[in-house]
């Protein structure tokens, strides 16, 4: 059976609320981390616009690093249950604590990985900022210290999150549909 084309349906969170929401994190996460050694590890690529908009209302010094992590391969909208690093930290983590600044939530498959595996690089704390978490996915709880939103069990796309690589530059949130409206062949991320 061939994949559904897709469309961009309703905007689920506008550019307006996401501002809003990104400025509060930010202002909590200043005061938690003011004078400490700190790492912010952005999860490429789908965090690129959130951790962009997140980093800068953090009013307090940071080292910014990127680790390419991919669970969703192609055409799918469900996890492939594997974790691949695409990219790895160059920054050595020892000695600091490290923010890791997620898009999503879904399973929790991804970030059970990347925990374990920063836990062995010695870093002070590790704490976990993503903009999106969808409850009704989980697999595997991850504890969210800095949450934008929950949402409903919907394939999103918009704000560096994709659809077969496509959608990222959108300035929102938006759910994705099957142009057929066959929503019970369509898994959500
Ligand atoms: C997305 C997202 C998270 C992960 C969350 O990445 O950026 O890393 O899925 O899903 P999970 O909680 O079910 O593991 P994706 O694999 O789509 O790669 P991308 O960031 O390059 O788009």
């Amino acid at each position: 059976m061939s994949a559904p084309t897709m469309r961009i349906g309703k905007v689920l969170i506008s550019e307006a609320d996401i501002a809003r929401r990104v400025a509060e994190l930010g202002k909590t996460i200043t005061e938690q981390y003011r004078g400490q050694p700190l790492v912010a590890l952005a999860v490429l690529k789908g965090s690129f616009v959130f951790a962009a908009d997140l980093l800068r209302s953090i009013d307090t010094p940071l080292a910014v690093e990127f680790i390419g992590l991919r669970s969703y391969i192609g055409g799918r909208t469900s996890t492939s249950g594997v974790v691949e690093i695409t990219q790895d930290v160059k920054y050595p983590l020892g000695g600091h604590h490290v923010l890791v600044v997620e898009d999503i939530v879904d399973t929790g498959l991804t970030l059970d990985y990347l925990i374990k595996n920063l836990a062995t690089r010695n870093p002070l704390s590790i704490k976990i900022a993503a903009l999106l978490h969808k409850p009704a996915r989980t697999l595997k709880p991850i504890p969210i210290d800095y949450l934008g939103f929950d949402i409903p069990d919907e394939f999103v796309v918009g704000y560096g999150l994709d659809y077969d690589g496509r959608y990222r530059n959108l300035p929102h949130i938006a759910v994705l549909e099957p142009n057929d409206g066959q929503m019970g062949l369509f898994h959500s991320r």
